[in-house]
């Protein structure tokens, strides 16, 4: 049997209609969109101008123009961080942040353009909103702060964050690789000023493609110059969205896979997709909580989290788990830091880190029962 448990890496399966979205383009009218007034060119661009609507309307963005397609989650930080910061600027960020935010800023940072405030929080992941407002000093420019922990599976208040800047007139960021189409964002009634997604995760779209989402109003500089298919005869790059933040022939074929995972999750219910994941979820945590040799991390049952379980087993290190579990039970985890030691650090799980299950749409009861029991015979053999 094989048991895919790595859905915060990447979900797999992906539905039938990604890879039909993507065949569709390549066998039937592969042309680049925006370059060329062509039929084909015609349908890309209209094709790709649909998937920025389902996205604004998803996360409730003001602006369709003002979804920027990326490369992934640390590409479309990277546009945001970099075409945003200035010197002298500040910004605040919590302890369960993914290398993806914490190395650009430690890069701003050791070039000396910014200075950073990592905010505290408790041992199951949450932030702490007395400290994180504490951080707040006169050239506070930009909080940034994940969504959903892709280590604990702690969830964060959001809204309450996106309250507090807006009344401190500060900019609020947010990392939302893990929890686009798990959890429902509006960008508009959360206070969110940059949204950043990734598509392979819970949009259940192909890797290779992400983006983010700016409120009107706020500008990023163009972090990477280039050919847009718009205003041609000019030797600068266009300052309207999305062209700004878009150099280079887009990724279509991922665009449109994007497209057809989003369009899958909305017809089977984000929030029915929310509520089975989190039953198993429950079911798992539950079984392992009774066996002694097992330390569970992150928030309870009840807590608002995602569809994942950090464990460690005594006396067995993590690697050494998940490879007795791939090779022994065909059940695929993720062992170690999860790329992200600040969080580790708050879950006082340095320097081993822990064995991450990471559940998804297609993830059955019948592979969470074989799951627990593989785990049962690891610890008694
Ligand atoms: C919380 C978080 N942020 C950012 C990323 C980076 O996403 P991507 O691989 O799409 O760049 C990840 C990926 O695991 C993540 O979990």
């Amino acid at each position: 049997m094989k048991v895919y448990l790595d859905n915060s890496a990447t979900s797999w399966p992906k539905p039938p209609a990604v890879l039909d979205a993507m065949s569709t383009y390549i066998n039937e009218y592969g042309a680049s969109p925006g370059r060329s007034g062509h039929g084909f060119a015609v349908r890309a661009a209209r094709e790709v101008f649909e998937t920025r609507e389902l996205i604004a309307s998803l996360f409730n963005v003001e602006s369709s123009e003002r979804v920027i397609f990326s490369a992934n989650a640390t590409h479309a930080i990277n546009i945001a961080l970099k075409g945003l910061l200035k010197k002298g600027d500040h910004v605040i960020i919590t302890h369960m942040e993914h290398n993806s935010v914490r190395r650009p800023l430690k890069y701003l940072k050791s070039i000396g353009l910014i200075d950073v405030t990592i905010a505290d929080c408790c041992e199951k992941g949450y932030v702490d909103i007395d400290k994180l407002t504490s951080c707040f000093r006169e050239n506070t420019k930009l909080v940034v702060t994940i969504h959903g922990s892709n280590v604990s599976g702690a969830v964060m208040p959001i809204d309450r964050i996106g309250q507090i800047c807006k009344a401190k007139g500060v900019l609020y960021m947010v990392d939302a690789a893990q929890t686009a189409g798990f959890i429902p964002i509006d960008m508009q009634n959360d206070s969110i000023d940059i949204l950043v997604f990734t598509g392979h995760k819970k949009l259940y779209g192909p890797p290779g493609i992400g983006g983010l989402c700016i409120r009107n109003g706020i500008h990023i500089d163009t972090l990477i110059h280039g050919g847009t298919g718009s205003r041609s005869e000019l030797d600068v790059h266009p300052d309207f969205y999305p062209d700004r933040l878009e150099a280079g022939t887009p990724n279509t074929l991922g665009i449109l896979g994007l497209k057809a995972g989003i369009q899958y999750i909305i017809a089977k219910g984000i929030d029915s997709i929310r509520e089975r994941l989190g039953q198993q979820t429950a079911f798992l945590i539950n079984a392992l909580k009774g066996i002694d040799e097992i330390t569970l991390y992150g928030p309870g049952t009840s807590e608002n989290r995602l569809p994942l379980v950090s464990m460690n087993v005594k006396k067995i290190s993590p690697s050494q788990l998940a490879l007795t579990l791939d090779s022994e039970y065909g059940i695929m985890t993720r062992a170690g830091l999860h790329c992200s030691p600040l969080a580790h650090q708050t879950l006082s799980t340095l320097p081993q880190g822990t064995v991450r299950f990471s559940l998804g749409c297609f993830t059955t009861d019948k592979e969470i029962d074989y799951t627990i029991n593989a785990l049962k015979r690891i610890i008694t053999s």
